[in-house]
């Protein structure tokens, strides 16, 4: 099984960036611990940053194919990005949405999310701990669609 996670930008901040709104773990250290709990499962990750909308669209055009699911956390293009929506919207690789922080508490700007309704599911508001969650919520919607 294959698993992409894409993460969109200022993601690459994470430690130094508001701590006390997205945690001290680094990007690299989530990567690592989604890619510890991938490994003991057998699956694959490709794992991407980027601070640029067209990379990331690109990169969801990129899916199909390529891999059976994807985390997404689009950061502050899940608030805005309809091009990044129209992405997800032709892609047939289902995803689920994570977030670091509780958009839904949030300011109003980041209470809603272009990509939910698309999502298999989202989760929100568990700080680096959202990612395990999220690649285990994914993982599980794979197995009980292939059976
Ligand atoms: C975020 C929430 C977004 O509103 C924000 O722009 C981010 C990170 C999160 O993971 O909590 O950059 O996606």
């Amino acid at each position: 099984m294959r698993v992409t996670v894409l993460n969109g930008p200022n993601l690459n901040l994470l430690g130094s960036r508001e701590p006390d709104v997205y945690g001290t773990a680094r990007l690299v250290d989530i990567e690592e611990s989604v890619r510890a709990r991938a490994d003991s499962l057998g699956v694959e990750i490709s794992w991407v940053q980027t601070n640029h909308e067209g990379e990331l669209v690109d990169l969801v055009q990129a899916l199909s194919g390529n891999a059976d699911g994807a985390l997404v956390n689009a950061a502050a293009l899940t608030h805005t990005s309809i091009s990044l929506r129209d992405a997800l919207l032709a892609t047939d690789v289902p995803f689920v949405e994570v977030h670091l922080s509780n958009i839904f508490a949030r300011e109003e700007e980041r209470r809603k999310s272009l990509f939910a309704d698309l999502a298999v599911g989202i989760i929100a508001g568990f700080g680096a701990r959202s990612y395990l969650l999220g690649f285990d919520a994914l993982i599980a919607h794979l197995e009980d669609r292939d059976g």
